[in-house]
C-alpha cells in the first residue's frame, strides 16, 4: 500500500536503528479509525532504544516530517498517522490515470520465464468443463505473471498420445466409417470410444487389441500414424474454436506425442542413477526415499510402451532446456495431485536442481447442476453449448436493459463468455463448485456481468460529461470516495498477492469489491453536478473504469464500454 510506504519512509528517517522491513512489520491499521489511518506501536522498541514507549512515541512525533499527513500524533505508546485524504485522493487518481492499462504492474519477475502447462485437453474427446478451468486459470496466471514482470510461456500439453488412441484406432477400423467421422468428428470419435468401453466390458480381449494398436503407433506404423494425425487435426479445429471465443492463445501446442522421441534421455538418466527397478516386467522408480506414502512411478509398461509419467518427465526436461523457466506451473485438476508429487519426486531423485521449481496448481471439480461428468460414459457437457447458452442469456438481458445498443450480438458474446470465465475464476481455485448458467449470467450479484455493467456505467457517465478529465489538476474533497480510493490504492499489492498465491480469485474478488464501492457511491452522489469537485469526480470515475478494465483483462474477460 502506497500510504503505508509513506509512513514507513517517514519513520525510517527518524528511527535509523530499525530497518524498513522491521518498521513495516509493525505499522498497522488502528482498530478505531478515529485513531488515524495507520499506527506505529513502540512497545517492542523500549529495550532497543532504552526508553519508555511513551517517550519514544512523543520523540518520533516531534522529529518526524509531517508533510503528506493531515497530522501525526502520539497517543500513549502509539504514533498515529492521519493521512491527508485530499492529497492521497489526488495522488491516487493521478497515479491510476497516468498508468492507464499498465496500472498495477511491477518488475518483480524481470528477466524470468514462467512455464505454464494449461488447458491440455485430450484429442478425440470434447473439451470438458474441467479443461475449461485449466484453460482460464492458466490464462489468468499467465496474465498475472506478466503483470508481475515475468514472461509467461503458455503450453498446451495436448493429450494426443496414449493407449486410448490404440482403442480408438481399433474401434474405427473395426466398426467406424470415414464419412461419419468427417460429418461430426469429435462427437463420432467420442461415440466410438464409449462403444469400445461398452464392448470391452463384455469382451476384455478388446483391451489387448487397443494396447497392440497403441504399441504400433509408438513404433511408427504408417497406418496407425495416419489415423492418429487425422483424429488430432480434426480435434484441434474444434478446440481452436473455443480458444478463439475465449480470446486465449498459446505459445506451444507440444502435447504428449511431441515427447515420443525424447524419452530415451529420461530412461538413460534413471539408469545412470540406478533408479530403475523391475516390477512384474514393468520398469518403476521407487519413491519411498522421498515420501513413504508415494506409489512408485511407472516408467515403462511390461510391453515396453511408455506412459503419461515418462512423457511428463521428458516434457519437464525439455521445458527447462528450452525456456529455462524460473517456475514451471502445471494447472491441472486436483485428481492428479499424486501424479505431480511423483513427477517432482523423480526429478528430485535425479538431483535436478530445478526440481523444486516444478509446481502443481490444482483446482476443484465443477459439477453440473449437481452431477459429475465422465467422458467414458459419454455424459459430458459440451463447452460450446455452455458458451452458446451464456450468449443467449446475455442477449436477452441486454435486449431488456438497452434495446437500442448497436452491436448487441458482439456485446452478448463478450458478456456471455465473460460471465462463464469470471464465475470460474471468482471461486477459490481449489474449491469445488456447481455450475448453474442462470446464476452465472446475472447482471446483479457476484458475477462477471455485474463488474462489466459497472464499468459500462462508468463509461456512460464519462460520455455524458462530454469533457476530458484534466489529470494534472485533480482536486476532490469528498469523504464518501475514501473506500474507492483505498481500493484503488490496494490494486498493485493485490496483483502481487494474487500471483504469489497463484490465485486469480483474488483479482475477481477485488473487482467485485471495487464495483460494489463504486455503485454505492454512484447511488448517493451527483457526479455530474457543476461544482469545484466535478473534475475530481470524473477522474474518480475514469480511474475506477480503468482499474476494473485492467482487473477484467487479467482474468481474460472483456470490458465492453456499453452494454
Ligand atoms: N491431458 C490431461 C488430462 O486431460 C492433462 C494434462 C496435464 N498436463 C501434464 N503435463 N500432465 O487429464
Amino acid at each position: 500500500m502506497a500510504e503505508k510506504q509513506a509512513v514507513v519512509s517517514a519513520l525510517k528517517a527518524v528511527l535509523p536503528e530499525l530497518s524498513e522491513e522491521e518498521i513495516a512489520n509493525k505499522v498497522e491499521a488502528p482498530k478505531d479509525s478515529s485513531m488515524g489511518d495507520l499506527a506505529f506501536p513502540t512497545f517492542t522498541l523500549a529495550k532497543v532504544l532504552r526508553k519508555a514507549p511513551q517517550m519514544i512515541a512523543a520523540d518520533v512525533v516531534e522529529k518526524i516530517d509531517q508533510s503528506g499527513f493531515e497530522k501525526v500524533v502520539a497517543t500513549g505508546p502509539y504514533v498515529n498517522f492521519f493521512l491527508d485524504k485530499k492529497q492521497v485522493t489526488a495522488d491516487t487518481l493521478k497515479k491510476v490515470l497516468k498508468a492507464g492499462i499498465n496500472y498495477g504492474e511491477n518488475s518483480d519477475g524481470e528477466g524470468q520465464n514462467i512455464a505454464l502447462d494449461m488447458s491440455s485437453p485430450n484429442i478425440a474427446k470434447p473439451m470438458s468443463m474441467g479443461h475449461l478451468r485449466s484453460t482460464v486459470i492458466g490464462n489468468a496466471l499467465a496474465n498475472l505473471s506478466a503483470k508481475n514482470g515475468y514472461k509467461p510461456v503458455k503450453i498446451n500439453h495436448l493429450g494426443d498420445w496414449g493407449t486410448q488412441f490404440g482403442k480408438l484406432i481399433y474401434a474405427y477400423k473395426t466398426w467406424g466409417s470415414e464419412a461419419e467421422v468427417k460429418a461430426d468428428p469429435i462427437a463420432t470419435l467420442l461415440k466410438y470410444y464409449v462403444e469400445f468401453h461398452e464392448k470391452a466390458k463384455e469382451n476384455p480381449a478388446l483391451d489387448d487389441e487397443g494396447r497392440a494398436w497403441f504399441k504400433k503407433l509408438e513404433d511408427g506404423d504408417p497406418e496407425a500414424h495416419k489415423l492418429w494425425s487425422w483424429f488430432r487435426e480434426e480435434s484441434l479445429k474444434e478446440f481452436t474454436e473455443i480458444y478463439d471465443r475465449l480470446g486465449i492463445t498459446f505459445d506451444s501446442f507440444n502435447g504428449e506425442a511431441f515427447y515420443n522421441d525424447k524419452m530415451d534421455r529420461v530412461v538413460k538418466a534413471l539408469e545412470d542413477k540406478k533408479l530403475l527397478q523391475e516390477s512384474q516386467g514393468a520398469q518403476i522408480v521407487d519413491l519411498s526415499p522421498i515420501n513413504e506414502n508415494l506409489t512408485p512411478a511407472m516408467i515403462k509398461r511390461s510391453d515396453g510402451a511408455t506412459l503419461y509419467m515418462t512423457r511428463d518427465l521428458a516434457a519437464a526436461m525439455y521445458r527447462k532446456d528450452t525456456y529455462n523457466f524460473a517456475k514451471s506451473l502445471y494447472v491441472v485438476g486436483g485428481e492428479q495431485r499424486e501424479h505431480f508429487q511423483q513427477l517432482k519426486a523423480v526429478l528430485t531423485l535425479l538431483d535436478l536442481p530445478w526440481a523444486d521449481d516444478v509446481e502443481h496448481i490444482p483446482f476443484g471439480l465443477i459439477t453440473f447442476n449437481g452431477k459429475k461428468m465422465s467422458t467414458r460414459k459419454g455424459d459430458v457437457v459440451l463447452l460450446k453449448d455452455v458458451l452458446d447458452d451464456a450468449h443467449e442469456l446475455a442477449l436477452k438481458q441486454i435486449e431488456e436493459k438497452n434495446p437500442s445498443l448497436a452491436n448487441k450480438d458482439q456485446v452478448a458474446e463478450e458478456v456471455g463468455a465473460g460471465a462463464v470465465v469470471f464465475h470460474d475464476l471468482m471461486n477459490d481455485r481449489t474449491n469445488n463448485f456447481d455450475f448453474n448458467i442462470a446464476e452465472v449470467v446475472r447482471f446483479e450479484g457476484d458475477t462477471g456481468p455485474y463488474v462489466q455493467y459497472t464499468n459500462a456505467r462508468a463509461q456512460s457517465i464519462l460520455r455524458k460529461a462530454g469533457v476530458a478529465v484534466d489529470t494534472d489538476n485533480i482536486t476532490l474533497d469528498d469523504a464518501a470516495t475514501w473506500d474507492i480510493i483505498t481500493s484503488l490504492n490496494a490494486f498493485p499489492d493485490t496483483v502481487r498477492r494474487a500471483f504469489a498465491h497463484r490465485e486469480p480469485s483474488v483479482i475477481a474478488k477485488y473487482a467485485l469489491g471495487l464495483a460494489r464501492a463504486f455503485n454505492k457511491y454512484y447511488a448517493n452522489s451527483k457526479i455530474l453536478a457543476d461544482d469545484a469537485n466535478k473534475n475530481g469526480r470524473l477522474a474518480l470515475v475514469a480511474a475506477v473504469s480503468e482499474t476494473l478494465t485492467v482487473s477484467l483483462s487479467i482474468l481474460g474477460v472483456k470490458a465492453p464500454k456499453e452494454m
